[in-house]
């Protein structure tokens, strides 16, 4: 097989672990001796192990790794965290090549493998093998150095753009397909942001309720300036899931401790919790793939900051007319330079309903 080749298995891998490495990049990697595969690895949960480790981990005889030719879609770490170096384990069980997709950017790595293994003798290789791999690091690389996660937004819409009726009627505008590919899109980010409108009109879980995936559902931000949102609500029934709420620094209210809830106090700007310092910090604590399930005015106030990466728009073959609710409130514009640009990437027909996916141009 071909280098190409070795390395498209192990970018399958790296997509294994999309959604759930936080706050480690999803990488995969492949061990070949012989022109055969023997291990396969992918980034384990929370990062723990790496995946260069899971592959080594399932080598039964180590004495095999001997020789054999190391795929990663990432400069495997040198540096001490919640794991040992990689970097060590890898000259350790004396591999004879290794072929890295790209350099990591993480100043605590940074082509410090790369020297590490070439003065221990071993052959390495630096070759964009992927754009699809580059796009995977380079969330990791803009959320890291950037303080810039990559944010998904995704709207459910009529074919005339409505979200919910004028009673904030929502449930369910697009049918049953489109809502799993919904709950299949939060097992992939690592958390939710939601505004209190969508959580008092809807009462939603924000779970990820697919067979098998139930522990894929991500950490939930919520923008709650005052601090208003009562406890019984069914997002904070879920005492397993990690809850932080953004609240004004404007509010005197005394902080409740709770075991799964943090408190986070941010900047008031327009009556509105600052959403630049809000998505800096859910970067700041590691995560690096947020999900917006809009919410017209949290829709409005992320594109208004141009912070929308790509959008997920399912619309259904339904017309509701001009006294719904649109997917997006106002965002000021006047001119049509100002629109905000997308590509559209992807388009496809889930039963009937249509899929649009836009990615900020
Ligand atoms: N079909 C769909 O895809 C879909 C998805 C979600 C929601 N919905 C529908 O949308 C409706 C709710 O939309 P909505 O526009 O009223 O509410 P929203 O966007 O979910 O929440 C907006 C509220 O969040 C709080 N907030 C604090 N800081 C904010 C910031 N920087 N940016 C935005 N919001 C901030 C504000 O309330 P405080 O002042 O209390 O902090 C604000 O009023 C519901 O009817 C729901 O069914 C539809």
């Amino acid at each position: 097989m071909s280098e190409r080749n070795y390395f498209k298995i192990a970018e399958r891998m790296a997509f294994r672990a999309v959604g759930t490495t936080y706050p480690n990049p999803p990488v995969g990697a492949i061990i070949v001796k012989n022109d055969s595969i023997i291990s396969r690895g992918w980034t384990q949960p929370k990062g723990i192990p790496h995946a260069e480790i899971h592959a080594i981990n399932q080598v039964k005889n180590k004495k095999d790794i001997q020789g054999a030719h190391l795929y990663c879609t990432l400069e495997p770490c040198s540096h001490e965290g919640k794991t040992s170096p990689c970097v060590n384990k890898i000259i350790d069980l004396k591999f004879s090549k290794v072929f890295i997709s790209q350099v990591d950017k993480n100043p605590l790595v940074n082509c410090r493998s790369v020297k590490k293994l070439k003065s221990a003798g071993i052959r390495v290789v630096i070759k964009n093998f992927s754009d699809r791999v580059k796009e995977l690091n380079d969330i990791f690389f803009n959320s890291l150095i950037g303080n810039k996660p990559y944010i998904s937004l995704k709207i459910a819409s009529t074919a005339d753009g409505k979200i919910a009726t004028n009673s904030f009627k929502s449930k369910w505008i697009t049918n049953s397909t489109s809502r799993m590919i919904g709950h299949k899109l939060r097992s992939l980010n690592e958390c939710m942001i939601i505004g209190t409108g969508t959580i008092r009109k809807d009462d939603p879980r924000l779970d990820c309720r697919l067979d098998g995936l139930s522990n894929r559902s991500p950490a939930i931000f919520i923008l709650d300036r005052n601090l208003d949102l009562k406890k019984g609500l069914k997002v904070f029934s879920q005492k397993n899931r990690k809850i932080y709420i953004f609240y004004s620094d404007k509010i005197k209210k005394r902080i409740p401790k709770l075991k799964n809830i943090e408190h986070i106090k941010t900047r008031e700007v327009n009556k509105e919790i600052d959403i630049k310092t809000a998505i800096k910090k859910i970067s700041s604590l590691g995560y690096t793939r947020i999900l917006v399930e809009g919410g017209a005015t949290l829709s409005a106030s992320l594109l208004k900051e141009n912070l929308i990466d790509e959008i997920y728009w399912f619309r259904a073959s339904k017309i509701m007319g001009n006294s719904g609710i649109n997917a997006i409130s106002n965002l000021n514009i006047d001119e049509i330079y100002h629109l905000k640009k997308f590509n559209l990437t992807n388009s496809k027909i889930i039963d009937g309903d249509q899929l649009s996916v836009y990615r900020r141009k």
